[in-house]
């Protein structure tokens, strides 16, 4: 009777959470979120279906990520290089925000989610920023984790826009200081968010496609073969599970 209670005891456990979580939770993880095309292509689908498979996914994980005490979930939704698409699918992209937001966002504040977003926001179509800048507004008051979109955005031209910025604030006299690393990172559009702890990419894919490349300089990665819109929260632990053995040393010993 004991042994029978024990192993549904662990198969309940194993079948709720995946692997056990012992260690420190992340605090950012940041999230490249790839393979949506290929997952559709692989059942004969529009690259549309595999992009509206992955904005569910987005909320599954965004609600675990929470419960289980993350700080922040950063996830690559769009990059400064996604426009050389063909435009049908550029276009459905950009529809994606407001669809997702439409449903999610009474969830998200309920769940005392704090929503942000990182990019460059002159670019984007109108019905796209309003539904951002709305889920924006709407969860400003929030405390919880911060759900921060990174939606056109590309870590080169966030360092170049920095550095424009920064000599223009010498010139008209707004910075007088020497430039430290602080500084320099509060020019960047992540600009008060913690660097990210563990970077998740999808879909087998080892680059980071111009994510973050300031901010990633000592984050440990984690890669998988899984295609984003296949990613569930068992992959999630697995990711987190493999951060906690990790020696993070930061150059010291
Ligand atoms: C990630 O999936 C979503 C975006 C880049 C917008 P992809 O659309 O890149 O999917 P693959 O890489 O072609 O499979
Ligand atoms: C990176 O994925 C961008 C996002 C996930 C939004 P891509 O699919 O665009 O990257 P590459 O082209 O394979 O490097
Ligand atoms: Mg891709």
């Amino acid at each position: 009777m004991l042994r029978i209670l024990k192993r549904w005891l662990a198969g309940s456990r194993t079948k709720t959470s995946g692997e056990l979580l012992e260690g420190p939770i992340p605090f950012h993880i940041a999230i490249i979120m790839d393979g949506n095309g290929r997952w559709a292509k692989k059942r004969a689908l529009p690259r549309s279906a595999g992009h509206h498979e992955g904005m569910k996914v987005v909320r599954r994980v965004t609600k675990h990520a929470n419960s289980l005490g993350v700080g922040i979930l950063t996830v690559y939704a769009f990059s400064t290089e996604n426009w050389k698409r063909p435009k049908d699918e550029v276009s459905y992209l950009m529809k994606l925000p407001a669809e997702f937001l439409n449903t999610f966002l009474p969830e998200l504040i309920e769940e005392n989610v704090q929503v942000r977003i990182m990019g460059d926001k002159s670019m984007l179509p109108k019905h796209t920023l309003d539904a951002v800048e709305r889920a924006v507004n709407d969860t400003s008051q929030n405390s919880g984790m911060i759900l921060n979109f990174a939606l056109n955005y590309g870590s080169r031209s966030e360092i170049l826009g920095a550095v424009q910025r920064i000599v223009d604030d010498y010139k008209n006299e707004h910075l007088q200081k020497d430039i430290t690393e602080e500084i320099f990172a509060d020019y960047l559009m992540s600009n008060k968010l913690k660097d990210p702890d563990l970077l998740i990419r999808t879909s087998g894919e080892m680059r980071l496609s111009n994510f973050m490349l300031w901010q990633l300089a000592y984050t440990e990665f984690w890669f998988t073969d899984v295609l984003w819109p296949d990613f569930n929260e068992k992959h999630l632990h697995e990711a987190i599970s493999a951060y906690q053995k990790r020696g993070r040393r930061f150059g010291g010993i």
